[in-house]
């Protein structure tokens, strides 16, 4: 039985309980199709309640599907398919291959139907608070399913949705530095930015003004969307924490289309749920207000060691292990470091290192290099592995130009997934991590993306704003693992897709789980097909998080899957999103 036959048979029991019970029937969002679907005149309606910012979705890959082939346009899309500057400016678009689904993709053949499959149907261009409370009001009367969508790079499909209403805050691009920021729970530089402004945006902004802001090493994720919600994780998060423990203030329109501040002093719930409870869960945020901090001397360090270059696989594997061993003081310093590893190759891209000098990089990284010559490399250790360090007074001017340019040609493929590894683990089981680590990537088919960092160690310089709902399982990681099926949209034939999803699920992920007991995903880089993700996402903050969740959206106005209390919904074989619980 395929797995839509099933879900239809489960809810075909609910209603037969129901019918018994007397009580009504199962609530469904609806879909275009349906016989109370809005009207076009319904449409109209709302697109001049938002002063004619309305959008009719439409996938962009239609260039490259009948009736509107175009070649040039669809030679061109195909070329930036799926990299975040060809997706994020659009208003229905979105990265993740999965849920994606073939639907409308530039490289299925150009008779193949372009449907709209899990885009939104309609898209509001945000602009204001008002335009946000519109959307909301006509999904509730209507029954349509609600979508906030900002950057679209989330791993879940969460900000887009069939016959969803998409609420696009991409274009709230609000900045401002509050130099003297004064509440009773923090004094000192500050910025506000629109939900709309992206980690890249945020940060060059911040140093122009001589300041650092805690952004992910994505330039184009959004610093108050899904990020700093979802936790956030940093080349800063060393010395300042994470994206959520910098945030003073959120500005948010509620479900019931009230604007409202919420801070550690004004309601202070929503605070708490909205700094690291997850994005699209509790509200609209419009705004966000962050600490800030100032600029200063920072050093990076890249290199890289293979097979090849310490001499056979089980060399490398060994060499790999002696990597993780030194990392740790390192970590401890206040460094982050974002490394690949694959069958073969561990490429470190990026230890970032606030504070240091070039020359004190170099230095603090020789018992490193030194133990990796030991274990087979050349007696130059430095220069077989292509060390490369560089240094400036401005995080942002070293981030963008060393680590940026990697990051334009970012995607999801359609199988991801996630895992920590705490510095317990690092302790009692070293040997059985390494060993999860060469299973995973043992047959070539899955590399590891790695950042590794110790949030709550002691460089460590200022604590979090205020109690927050970060997730209590990052705080502990020593590393955080995103597991990945390389991917070639053009040539890989999607029937695979599922097999490494499969395999991804019930052969990879018991391997990684095994060697680190205790530990959890982190909620924005893990996998949809999740087994108990309330724990494995959230941990000890989940109970507390749905009660604020029930209170601020009782009837289930946001919905992702993964999402806080998305328990409570399930998507029946249309795609239409019902309540399972009542
Ligand atoms: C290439 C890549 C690199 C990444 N690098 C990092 C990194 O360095 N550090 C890190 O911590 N994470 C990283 N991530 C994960 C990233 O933080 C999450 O995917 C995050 O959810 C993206 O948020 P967004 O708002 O930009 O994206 P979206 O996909 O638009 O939104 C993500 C979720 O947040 C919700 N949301 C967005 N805006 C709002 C809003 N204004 N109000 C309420 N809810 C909102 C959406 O509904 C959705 O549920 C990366 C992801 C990718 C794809
Ligand atoms: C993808 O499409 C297939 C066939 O239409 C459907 O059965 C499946 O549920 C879809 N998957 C997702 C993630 O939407
Ligand atoms: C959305 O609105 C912004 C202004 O807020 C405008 O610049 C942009 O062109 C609009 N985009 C679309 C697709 O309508
Ligand atoms: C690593 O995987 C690639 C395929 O991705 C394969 O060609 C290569 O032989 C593998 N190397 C080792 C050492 O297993
Ligand atoms: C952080 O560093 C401290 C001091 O070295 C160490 O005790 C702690 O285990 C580290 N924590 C993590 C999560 O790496
Ligand atoms: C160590 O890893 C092995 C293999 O995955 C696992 O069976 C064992 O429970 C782990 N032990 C600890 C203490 O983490």
């Amino acid at each position: 039985m395929s797995p839509s036959s099933l879900f239809s048979s489960a809810c075909f029991l609910t209603i037969v309980t129901r019918a018994v019970l007397g009580t009504s029937e199962t609530f469904c969002k609806r879909i275009p199709g349906d016989a109370d679907w809005p009207g076009l005149d319904a449409w109209s309606q709302l697109d001049r309640q938002v002063d004619g910012r309305l959008i009719a979705a439409f996938p962009l890959a239609h260039v490259c599907h009948d009736p509107t082939y175009s070649e040039t346009a669809c030679t061109r899309l195909q070329q930036g398919w799926g990299f975040p500057d060809t997706m994020v400016p659009q208003p229905a678009e979105f990265m993740a291959t999965w849920f994606q689904n073939q639907s409308c993709t530039p490289f299925t053949p150009k008779s193949t139907p372009c449907n709209l499959g899990n885009h939104v149907s309609y898209s509001v261009n945000v602009s204001s608070v008002q335009d946000v409370a519109k959307g909301l009001a006509f999904a509730q009367r209507h029954r349509i399913r609600v979508v906030i969508k900002n950057s679209g790079h989330d791993f879940y499909g969460k900000s887009t949705g069939k016959g969803g209403l998409g609420l696009w805050v991409h274009h709230l691009k609000h900045k401002q530095i509050i130099p003297r920021y004064r509440t009773s729970y923090y004094q000192g530089p500050a910025i506000k930015i629109g939900a709309g402004v992206s980690g890249g945006e945020a940060s060059a902004f911040a140093s122009q003004r001589g300041y650092r802001i805690v952004t992910g090493s994505c330039p184009t994720v959004k610093t108050a969307g899904g990020y700093s919600q979802g936790g956030g994780h940093s080349y800063l998060t060393g010395l300042y924490g994470f994206g959520a423990d910098n945030v003073l203030e959120w500005e948010v329109v509620t479900a019931s289309g009230d604007h409202v501040v919420a801070s550690p002093v004004k309601n202070r719930e929503l605070y708490w749920a909205l700094s690291g409870g997850g994005g699209g869960s509790y509200g609209v945020v419009v705004s966000m207000t962050a600490r800030i901090f100032p600029d200063g001397q920072i050093a990076i360090a890249s290199m890289s060691f293979s097979a090849t270059s310490v001499g056979g696989v089980d060399a490398y594997w060994d060499a790999v292990s002696v990597f993780h061993t030194q990392l740790q003081p390192l970590v401890d310093a206040g460094m982050v470091a974002q490394y690949i590893v694959t069958n073969d190759t561990l490429s470190l891209f990026g230890m970032m290192a606030p504070g240091f000098t070039g020359d004190e990089l170099t230095t603090v990284m020789q018992p490193m290099m030194t133990a990796l010559s030991k274990d087979g490399l050349a007696t130059d250790s430095s220069a077989a592995m292509n060390l490369v360090v560089a240094e400036s007074n401005s995080y942002y001017d070293l981030y963008a130009a060393k680590v940026m340019p990697l990051m334009a040609e970012n995607s999801i493929g359609p199988v991801v997934s996630g895992r920590f590894v705490s510095r317990e683990n690092m302790a009692t089981n070293a040997s059985a991590v390494n060993a999860a680590l060469r299973t995973t990537t043992g047959n070539g088919r899955f590399i590891v993306a790695i950042t590794a960092l110790n949030a709550t160690g002691p460089s460590r310089i200022v604590d979090p704003i205020a109690s927050n709902a970060m997730q209590p399982a990052f705080k502990e990681a020593f590393m955080s693992l995103i597991i990945a099926a390389p991917w070639n949209s053009r040539s890989d034939p999607w029937a695979e897709a599922a097999v490494l999803q499969d395999e991804l699920h019930s052969v990879i992920r018991p391997v990684l789980e095994s060697a680190t007991p205790g530990t959890g995903v982190y909620m924005n880089e893990g996998n949809w097909q999740q087994p108990g993700w309330q724990d494995v996402f959230y941990g000890s903050t989940y109970e507390r998080l749905l009660q604020i969740k029930k209170r601020y959206d009782p009837e289930g106005v946001f919905y992702g899957l993964t999402a806080v209390g998305s328990e409570a919904w399930a998507q029946d074989a249309n795609g239409r999103l019902c309540r399972t619980d009542t």
